[in-house]
Formats: C-alpha cells, structure tokens, sequence
C-alpha cells in the first residue's frame, strides 16, 4: 500500500494544494503550517473522519462550505485513485472516477495509521479511547461487527433521548431489547478478539524492546460490576429501569466496557509514567499495523506526527529505525528538528 499525489481543497488551513509522496517522505514547516493537516487528510481517506475526533465541519476551511480530498496510490502493485467529497453534511466517495454508494464499503480500500501525542489516551484512565480504538481494529476485520456496532449505536442515541423526553416504559424497553440482540454478538468478538489482540501486542512488544515483558489484556463488559456478562442486557437494562429513567440517560450496555492492559501485572493508566504511556500507545499501534498486516495482506501507510519528538533522543532514533522496516513511512516535524536528510521533505513554510 503506498500513496504517491495528494491534492485538497479547504481542507483546515489548505484552500488548495497538491503533493507528491515517496516510500520516505517527511512534512516540515513551522508550528501551525498545516503538517498535522495534511496527515489528517490522507487518514481521512481510510477512516473517513478525522484522528484528531474533529467534527467534519470543524475540518472545513473555516469560511468555506466543503472540502475535497483526493489520493493516488498503489495497491498489489495496482493503482487506484480515492476520493472524498464533504458537502451539505454529506460524505461522496469515489473510487477510480466511480461513485461507491455505501461508505462501508469503502474501507480498506486505503489503509493507512497515524501515530501521534493522541496514542497517549490508550493508556488514560477513561475507557472511552480505548474502546473506539479497539473497536476500529475488530472493524476492519469483521464487517459484521461493525455493522452490529452501528446499529446499537443508532438505538442508543434514540434510547437516551425517549429517556430525556420522559417516554413511556414499554418504549425503552423496546429499545433495550434491539440493543441487547446487537451486543451480543458485540460481547463475543470483543471477548475473542482481546485474546488475539494480547498475543499480538507481545509479539510486537518483544520486537520493539527487544526483551519481553508480560502484556495482558483484559476485557472489562460494562462498569456495571461485570453483572451484564452473567445477565443479558436486556435483563440488566430492565433492572436498571428507575436508574437510567432518574439519570435519563443509558447506565448499562456494551458502550461502558473496557479493556485493562498490564504490563508486567501493573495496569498502565494507573500506574504509568508518562513516558511509558506514550510507549504503550506506540506499541499498541504497532500491534494495529501487525493486525492489518496479518488479516489484509498489506501493510497500510504509516505516518508518525512529530516524529517522536516526545521521547528522548536514543528511544527516538531506535523507534524510527523500526518504523522504516514497513513500505511506506510518512513524518512530520517541526522546522530545524529535521535530522532524515534522506527523506523526500515537503517544506510547508509559511506559505498557506
Ligand atoms: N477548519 C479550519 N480552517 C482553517 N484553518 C484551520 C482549521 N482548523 C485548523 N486550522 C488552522 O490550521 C493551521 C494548521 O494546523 P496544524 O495542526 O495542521 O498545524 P501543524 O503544522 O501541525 O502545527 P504544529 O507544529 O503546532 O503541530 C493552524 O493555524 C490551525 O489553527
Ligand atoms: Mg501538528
């Protein structure tokens, strides 16, 4: 997999712009050129939404109305060209010049990763980022999953607002028991795939380190004391009727679970230096390109946001050096930091 032209338009600080990518390709300019930008943009045409959890809206040239983002690249040593088209809150997707009518049917045809400051959240206390990063990497595996996903979500959103309107019981039970037939199979793959996830994240621990370390990943369903994995939901949801209704929101469900990640036994988010956050959310993201690797076929495109500007200058260079073992390495760094004179550089300056 490998992007070789990118060309936006009003997207973030770019009315327009065009550029080239090589297997080694680093974004200099100074601070608030547009470097985040631009990676945000190729990402944008894998996730079809931003890294940085921004709006679509928030991600349009203020003052504009829509934005474009187009790539070419190759793909099994064939090429492809993607496109993407914000408009009147609608999302248009094309592939080679046609038109692919559902979204999700356009994953995966541009794989691509970012590490950033943002993998640091992996190992934050609330589980909300580990969950959706989790959840991102069964997707692009299971389409059923994330088709179940979708749903419950839907149904949620509606659960939480007939409780807000005060609606009647027999409404939100409907609607716990639509959402207990979706987490069910939610509950299973999260539940297989931690395992899997855990064996990949000591494999790709070991290669980093170079020395091995016990990682474990274990999955938490739901805050509600673990109770729901003995009780379907719908049974807990009905338990928890006077709670959720007082609350007037969802207290119980799949969309509370978390996974714990020890290392060595000590859980990070808890114990973690800040240095040894930020080499989980490394290694946690090496685990998703391994991931990728072994159920797509192809490495995706990695991009690195600051380069690892953030670790001292030995742990840097050495992570770097691992990162160019994989086909395609993008990264961006602030003016003067650059020290890869080798790399193909796209100097964004000060001209926007
Ligand atoms: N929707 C938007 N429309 C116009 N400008 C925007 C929009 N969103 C963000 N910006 C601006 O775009 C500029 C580039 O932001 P970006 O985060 O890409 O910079 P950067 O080069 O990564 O900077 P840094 O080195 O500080 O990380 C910033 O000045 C930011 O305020
Ligand atoms: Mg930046």
């Amino acid at each position: 997999m490998q992007i070789t032209e990118l060309s936006i338009k009003n997207f973030r600080n770019f009315a327009i712009g065009d550029f080239k990518f090589k297997e080694r390709t680093a974004i200099t300019g100074p601070n608030g050129s547009g470097k985040t930008s631009l990676i945000e943009a190729i990402h944008y045409l894998s996730s079809f939404k931003s890294f940085r959890s921004a709006a679509d809206s928030k991600v349009v040239k203020i003052g504009e109305e829509d934005f474009v983002v187009n790539c070419s690249g190759e793909k099994e040593g064939e090429s492809f060209c993607l496109g993407m088209q914000y408009a009147n809150s609608k999302k248009t997707l094309s592939l080679n010049r046609e038109r692919i009518e559902k979204l999700s049917d356009g994953f995966g045809v541009f794989l691509s990763v970012v590490l950033s400051i943002y993998d640091k959240l992996l190992s934050h206390q609330y589980s909300i980022y580990r969950r959706k990063f989790l959840d991102k990497l069964i997707s692009t595996i299971d389409d059923q999953y994330f088709e179940n996903l979708i749903q419950y979500h839907a149904i949620l959103k509606q659960k939480n607002n007939a409780l807000k309107q005060n609606q009647q019981r027999t409404l939100i039970d409907t609607y716990s028991a639509q959402m207990s037939s979706r987490s069910e199979y939610i509950y299973e793959r999260r539940l297989e795939f931690s395992s899997y996830f855990e064996e990949v994240l000591n494999r790709v621990y070991a290669r980093i380190f170079g020395k091995e370390k016990l990682i474990k990943v274990k999955y938490y369903s739901s805050k509600d004391n673990g109770e729901y994995t003995q009780l379907p939901l719908l049974e807990a949801a009905r338990r928890k009727f006077e709670s959720e209704q007082r609350r007037k929101r969802t207290v119980c469900g799949v969309h509370l679970d978390d996974y714990v990640v020890t290392v060595d036994d000590h859980p990070i988010s808890e114990f973690g230096s800040e240095g040894e956050k930020i080499l989980l959310g490394i290694t946690m993201k090496a685990a998703e390109i391994q991931l990728i690797y072994e159920n797509r076929g192809e490495y995706p495109v990695i991009m690195v946001d600051d380069a690892f500007t953030e670790l001292d200058e030995k742990k840097r260079r050495s992570m770097i050096d691992l990162f160019e073992e994989y086909p395609q390495l993008i990264l961006t760094y602030p003016t003067g930091k650059s020290n890869d004179n080798d790399y193909y550089t796209i100097d964004l300056g000060d001209k926007r």
